[in-house]
């Protein structure tokens, strides 16, 4: 399956708000082949997460974690791979945390996101299995920033102040020693 190219921001596909995915295509070979593609677009580009909109699929499927350390957040905690469809988010309390994010659509940027600390986080995984889990944290962030591709949202627009956001390799220069190119 191929590597497809990742869409990047002032494409207005990512601007678009994502379709729910009908339940006659859960277990269907069309998902499959779309999850696999995410896959490898995901792992060719070290990424900690994809959603469909950044590859040009306007549908509800996202993929987050590895189960190993990430190189491009290499001191983040792990997340477990996890295939996410038609999710729902219901923030658990009213903590917010700010911590740095890129994007794979936004190439060589990081900037500081606030996000909710703590959430639950519900949906189906390919098979059409429910997904029911209450994060925080890293695994919190990853869900949420994922998720907000599928409303045509990218993180750029949930910075708060502009001072915190910059090129990846003037920010974090021994970071950049260590990771793939973005
Ligand atoms: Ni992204």
């Amino acid at each position: 399956m191929p590597v497809r190219p990742i869409l990047r921001m002032g494409d207005a596909r990512l601007l678009a708000v994502a379709e729910p995915v009908p339940e006659h295509a859960f277990g269907s070979v069309w998902l499959a082949e779309l999850l696999q593609d995410m896959r490898d677009t995901m792992a060719a580009a070290n990424g900690a997460g994809l959603a469909a909109p950044q590859i040009g699929v306007g549908s509800q499927v996202v993929l987050f974690g590895s189960g190993q350390p990430n190189p491009r957040y290499p001191d983040a905690p792990v997340v477990p791979p996890t295939v996410l469809i038609n999710p729902v988010l219901t923030p658990m309390g009213t903590e917010e945390a700010v911590d740095w994010e890129g994007c794979l659509s936004v190439p060589g940027l990081r900037g500081q996101v606030p996000r909710w600390q703590k959430l639950r986080y519900q949906g189906y995984d390919e098979n059409g299995q429910p997904i029911d889990r209450t994060v925080e944290g890293f695994h919190a962030r990853v869900v949420q920033h994922e998720c907000d591709h599928l409303q045509g949202m990218l993180y750029p627009m949930r910075i708060l102040d502009f001072r915190a956001f910059g090129f990846t390799d003037v920010l974090f220069p021994q970071l950049l020693a260590r990771a793939a190119d973005d």
